[in-house]
Formats: structure tokens, C-alpha cells, sequence
């Protein structure tokens, strides 16, 4: 079944055209006190598994997320496929705000986050270091660019920029933005594209078995790139322009899915 992590830009499917929720449930698992909300939803033939990765109401920091805990609701509720939504800043020329990517690598610069299923001897797995060689997941990556491709032809308010096929997606641990020497460093690292949620959510569901891919949208120039501050007002404008192009993107994605 298809999963998708909500975030910043599609934080819930309720009330937008073509999914209905059929029921919320709120999965306890091993990791926290806190159950997960998964709301189920049917898009077209299609059932679906929606959480938003920061809580209802956006209320959880991205180094606060409970990631083990989203991954393995998601799990024990049958998900086999997860799309990621994140909202990053642009490095690369080719991601100004408002272009969507699908990242084909990642680098990690978060610290302290809880990143293994497997605790190894204070857990009861033991220590299993998984191939993460390509982070992502090339098959639902190339479900997920072409349905992005129908979506942009089928979205009228479209902001006019093509889905970047590939991309590497800096995670940083926030929830601070970056120095513009810190972007000139991913710069030179590789990468194309800042975020502060990619990881370790890639990499657990990775070890939980799951085929994960993330839709990136950029919603600001990385900091340093011009000269204004980055504000909050101009990434919900950017995010609010791009929502409509995002959900057609899901629907494409759950129309394909029945064929
Ligand atoms: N940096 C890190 N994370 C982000 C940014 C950014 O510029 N924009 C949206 N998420």
C-alpha cells in the first residue's frame, strides 16, 4: 500500500478534491508514548495511508519528529511504498522556489537524532548497517517523476518549472536556517537542495523494508543566494501556489497505481 508523509506544503488530504478519509487511526508503537495519527484515505480505486510528519497542526520541529515511530505506524498499518513531501531551499540553479525535485541522492549533517531501528545490544535486533548506496528508491522515483510530468501538464495554475529529475538533498538539523557559509559548504559538498526532515527518515525506512521516495519543494533560495532574509511569508506563498500541482501529483500517483 502507498504511503505518504505530509510536510510542509501538504500537511493534510482532508477537504481537497479526489481523496476521502475513510477513517483516522492512532497507531501506539514501541517508540514513545505518543501515538501516530494515520489518517486512511481512498484516492480513486485506490486506499492510501496519509501522517503528517510534524504532528496535526505542524507543532513538531523537524529534530523533534518522532521519525521511528511515523515509519513503523506506517509499517504495522501495511504500507510497502512511502512518498515523502519536503520542503527544501534551493542551492542549485535549477531549483528556484517553486520547482519540485526528486532527489537521487542525500547527504546527513544532522546530529543526535535517534536514526536505527537497531539499538544493538541495549535493543533486541541487534546491529544490521543497511546497503544505502542510493538512498531512494529508483522505481517509485520514476512512479513518482512520471506522475509529477502528468501533473504538470494537467494543473492550469502551474508555476511554469519542470520536475527536476534528480537532485541531492542536504539534511541539516535546524531548526534554524543555514549560514551562507554553511550553504556555500553543501554547495561544494554536491548538494542541490537544503532540508531539515529528509533524515533519518530515508535511512529507517530503509531498514524497516519500505521502498521510499521524497517529493522536494523548493520554496525559498538557500540562504546567502540573495541578498533579503528569508521570511516565512514568502514560503507559505510558495507553498500555497504549489499545493494545487502537489495533491494532482498524488492523485497521478494513486491512478497509476490501479493500472
Ligand atoms: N534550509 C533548510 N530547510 C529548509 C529550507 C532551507 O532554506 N527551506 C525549507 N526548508
Amino acid at each position: 500500500m502507498l504511503a505518504v508523509i505530509g510536510g510542509t506544503g501538504l500537511n493534510t488530504l482532508d477537504a481537497i478534491d479526489g481523496f476521502v478519509r475513510v477513517r483516522s487511526e492512532r497507531v501506539a508503537t514501541r517508540y514513545g508514548a505518543e501515538p501516530v495519527v494515520v489518517d486512511v484515505v481512498e484516492c480513486g480505486e485506490q486506499t492510501l495511508l496519509f501522517t503528517p510528519r510534524h504532528g496535526a497542526g505542524h507543532v513538531v520541529p523537524p529534530h523533534r519528529i518522532n521519525y521511528r515511530a511515523n515509519i513503523e505506524a506506517l509499517r504495522m498499518l501495511g504500507a510497502t511504498r512511502i512518498v515523502a513531501m519536503n520542503a527544501v531551499g534551493g542551492i542549485a540553479d535549477n531549483l528556484p522556489p517553486g520547482a519540485l525535485a526528486v532527489p537521487d541522492q542525500l547527504i546527513d549533517y544532522t546530529w543526535g537524532r535517534v536514526a536505527t531501528f537497531f539499538e544493538g545490544e541495549s535493543g533486541d535486533e541487534g546491529v544490521v548497517h543497511i546497503d544505502f548506496g542510493e538512498p531512494y528508491s529508483q522505481a517509485l522515483r520514476e512512479q513518482v517523476l512520471a506522475a509529477a510530468a502528468r501533473a504538470t501538464d494537467a494543473v492550469a495554475d502551474k508555476l511554469g518549472h519542470a520536475v527536476v529529475a534528480g537532485g541531492v538533498y542536504g539534511c541539516t538539523q535546524g531548526p534554524r536556517l543555514e549560514t551562507a557559509a554553511e550553504i556555500r559548504r553543501l554547495r561544494a559538498d554536491g548538494c542541490t537542495m537544503v532540508g531539515m526532515t529528509g533524515m533519518p527518515e530515508a535511512a529507517l525506512a530503509r531498514e524497516a523494508g519500505l521502498d521510499y521516495a521524497s517529493i522536494a519543494l523548493s520554496v525559498n533560495w538557500a540562504a546567502g543566494l540573495e541578498a533579503a532574509p528569508i521570511t516565512l511569508e514568502e514560503i507559505y506563498a510558495v507553498v500555497a501556489a504549489a499545493a494545487p500541482m502537489l495533491q494532482e501529483t498524488l492523485r497521478e500517483l494513486c491512478a497509476a497505481s490501479g493500472r
